[in-house]
């Protein structure tokens, strides 16, 4: 029924996204369009979400059916306090959805980065006992999914929580309640908004121990009749990683163990790779050659980026019956965190848009073979 339901909105959505006004006027081609099996997404910062970015929001609105909050809906930003929520920019990134016709994905509930220092300890800075904890848990995502209740079309329920061995990451959600702290999170999400979807999200999804310990995750979930309906693989990637072979694995794997697969936090970086990962907390030393392109992108890197970003979509698309979303981390590449990640202060071009604006080939390319163009 779920699937049905999530299908039956996206099925109107992407028509949106395709529907052609009754007037004469001149009609912009949407990037959309070009996607007809999935949506196409892309991450809000509060600049955008708040409608700060006039040129940012234009291209949103023109171009995507889909977006997710980049951090406003983050655990240290919606809940500071135990007692404490903080609605304004999350409302408002709702609100902005519902007012262009969006599905508007809600991220992240449980994550062990930017997670409220209160989340863990109690008054005297002591860590809690597991009943406490599970008792926060519920409390925050049944508080933030209850107020978002059948407005948001799915959540990242559990973010990052599986390292690249397949082992449980050392969370304070894991030191408390062991592997246990998933199911708990997918369950309070289940109860709280029944028909909203339910992900797992994770970076570095091709590499093949992170592949079997999220293939092992969902298949626990299901043998307990607790619902997980798509992996979010974030496809933070480089021009030397992933392996598509890999990549493609990892796609047949989670399809294989029973739930849909969507791109949920898609970048490539054109810079030397100095972290094949996506963990925030990791950082490097700057240093000039790993920060070659300052003012612009060579015109052989920019090819060379833009047929690997080509090879990524001919294969999400060769299992587009299984994919829900592909979602840009951010608007422009001036938007982009991994301007800052690893490495503080590279000038990077890993988005879909470029620094003035403009639709980066790949896409245009794509655009011209639907007829958009
Ligand atoms: O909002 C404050 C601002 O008031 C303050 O002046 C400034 C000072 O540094 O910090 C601002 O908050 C920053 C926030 O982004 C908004 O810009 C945080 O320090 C910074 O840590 C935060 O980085 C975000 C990061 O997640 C950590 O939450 C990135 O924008 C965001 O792109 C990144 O996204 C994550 C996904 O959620 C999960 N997957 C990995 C991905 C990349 O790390």
């Amino acid at each position: 029924m779920k699937k049905f339901l999530f299908l039956s909105v996206s099925a109107l959505l992407l028509a949106a996204c395709s529907s052609k006004p009754k007037t004469a006027e001149v009609v912009e081609p949407k990037l959309c369009d070009a996607f007809p099996d999935y949506t196409i997404g892309v991450a809000l910062n509060v600049n955008q979400s708040n409608e700060k970015d006039a040129e940012g929001v234009a291209i949103v609105k023109q171009h995507f059916n889909s977006i997710v909050p980049e951090n406003c809906m983050k655990c240290e930003e919606i809940h500071p306090e135990e007692n404490t929520y903080f609605w304004d920019d999350a409302d408002r990134f709702v609100k902005f959805g519902e007012d262009n016709n969006m599905q508007i994905i809600g991220h992240c509930l449980i994550w062990h980065s930017q997670c409220a220092p209160w989340f863990f300890v109690d008054a005297k800075g002591k860590q809690v006992k597991p009943e406490v904890l599970k008792q926060r848990m519920k409390d925050h995502i049944t508080t933030v999914m209850t107020r978002y209740k059948g407005r948001i079309a799915g959540w990242d329920v559990v973010n990052e929580a599986i390292l690249d061995d397949g082992s449980y990451r050392p969370s304070p959600f894991y030191q408390i309640l062991g592997e246990e702290f998933i199911p708990w999170a997918f369950q309070c999400a289940m109860e709280a908004d029944p028909d909203a979807e339910l992900y797992y999200n994770d970076y570095s999804m091709a590499q093949p121990g992170k592949r079997a310990g999220v293939v092992a995750l969902v298949k626990k979930l299901k043998e307990r009749g607790i619902r997980i309906d798509a992996v979010g693989m974030q496809s933070h990637m480089g021009m030397d990683h992933p392996s598509w072979e890999e990549f493609e694995a990892s796609i047949q794997a989670f399809i294989g163990a029973g739930v849909d697969v969507q791109f949920t936090e898609v970048d490539m970086s054109a810079l030397p790779t100095v972290n094949f990962g996506a963990n925030v907390a990791d950082t490097e030393e700057y240093s000039a050659e790993l920060n070659p392109y300052p003012d612009a992108l060579p015109d052989s890197v920019s090819a060379e980026w833009n047929e690997r970003m080509t090879t990524f979509l001919n294969i999400v698309d060769k299992y587009a019956k299984n994919v829900r979303r592909v979602t840009a981390w951010g608007v422009t590449d001036a938007d982009s965190w991994k301007n800052d990640w690893p490495i503080k202060g590279r000038t990077e071009y890993p988005l879909w848009f470029d620094r003035k604006g403009q639709m980066k080939p790949f896409l245009v390319e794509r655009m011209k073979k639907k007829g958009l163009m």
